[in-house]
């Protein structure tokens, strides 16, 4: 292609240090800096009238839509519903008229998703699509894009379009909030200046690179690994999983940390790594508790974190990767980063084909 790895070993490496890029390029369409304020495209709709919003997409998308429905849940007071478009399609849930569609995708191609926006459409409700090829099928036939800033990703395995796609769901779930007045200006402030400290704190990130790796040897000698997390860490848990899946090809799954004991703490043993999102945020103690129910069973945690829970994780964890502490609302964009992160460099140990994983396309244009 015309596009180079400028140096890097895979697309997947050099598209994972773009994170710190793309989400100042996504803000800088979306925020303006002086006055603190999102500021989006003119709505064909009030957001303020939505009775609620419906959500849906495929793979990593889908994780990012979950985490877009804890914050229009917890900040803009919206009720949200949100399923993978391949069932949401055939679920036919009732909607009233004026609800918002929310579809999620990086290339606008995604048959799944793509079934389900012509579904929604039918049920007259407002189809809002975060996109980023902006010249796509779902683009028009959406009565709004936002678009996500990412450029052209190449590596099969999503990263930095993730990474996007928060970024402009965090600016809606601001926008809407102060439409639906759940969100004054102070508190606008505050959020706006928490996404834009976020391209240097993500750019910070690449300095645990050597942590990471630590963690990676482990994770590379497993069959099976469990990657935890609660509220909008759980989707990113999910994430991380994901990623281990696809490039990797050792199995993985990701559990709601609370709900590890009614299931998964079966499998707990030493030659399963637990990988815990687990910054310090207000579910930090309750994410610790469950670790240490995990520890006590003999697993082996490696946790990520950052500054301000490291002590305390430090004192179960058999290695952690530190991050900047960032405010709890962008906490799941940063973390992000080092659980695709942490996949990437378990396929370099294993040799395996990083940038086209066997069986997996970029797009998936069939159902
Ligand atoms: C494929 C890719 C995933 C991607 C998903 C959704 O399965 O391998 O990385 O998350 O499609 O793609 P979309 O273009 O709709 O975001």
């Amino acid at each position: 292609g015309s596009i180079g790895k400028d140096g890097y070993r895979h697309y997947m490496e050099k598209e994972l240090h773009e994170h710190p890029l793309v989400i100042g390029q996504t803000l800088q369409r979306m925020v303006d800096p002086a006055s603190r304020r999102v500021m989006l495209p003119e709505m064909p709709f009030d957001l303020a009238s939505v009775p609620r919003a419906v959500i849906t997409a495929c793979g990593s998308a889908f994780y990012a839509g979950m985490i877009g429905r804890y914050w229009l849940e917890d900040i803009a007071r919206l009720p949200v519903d949100i399923d993978v478009a391949s069932e949401m399609r055939y679920r036919n849930p009732p909607l009233t008229a004026g609800s918002l569609g929310l579809l999620i995708s990086q290339s606008g191609e995604t048959a799944d998703t793509l079934a389900a926006l012509r579904s929604l459409r039918e049920k007259a409700v407002h189809i809002l699509s975060v996109l980023n090829v902006e010249h796509s099928t779902m683009a028009r036939e959406s009565d709004v894009v936002l678009g996500t800033v990412a450029g052209p990703e190449i590596s099969v395995a999503s990263t930095k379009a993730f990474t996007a796609q928060l970024t402009v769901l965090a600016c809606l779930t601001i926008a809407t909030a102060r439409a639906r007045g759940t969100l004054d200006a102070l508190g606008e402030e505050e959020l706006v200046s928490a996404l834009l400290d976020l391209p240097s704190r993500a750019a910070e990130v690449f300095t645990q690179g050597e942590a990471v790796r630590r963690m990676a040897q482990v994770v590379a000698e497993a069959r099976d690994v469990l990657y935890l997390g609660r509220g909008s860490m759980f989707p990113v848990a999910m994430e991380g999983a994901l990623k281990l899946k696809e490039i990797t090809y050792i199995h993985a799954e990701a559990y709601a940390a609370g709900e590890m004991k009614h299931g998964p703490i079966s499998l707990i043993d030493r030659t399963v790594p637990i990988v815990a999102s687990a910054p310090y945020t207000p579910l930090f103690d309750k994410t610790l508790s469950n670790l240490q129910e995990a520890k006590a069973r003999g697993g082996r945690l490696l946790v990520f974190t950052d500054t301000k829970g490291a002590e305390r994780v430090s004192a179960i964890a058999e290695d952690m990767v530190v991050l900047p502490h960032v405010h709890d609302f962008v906490a799941p964009i940063l973390q992000t980063i080092p659980v695709q992160m942490l996949a990437y460099e378990v396929a370099v140990l294993k040799g395996t084909d990083v940038d086209q994983p066997r069986n997996l396309a970029k797009s998936v244009t069939v159902e």
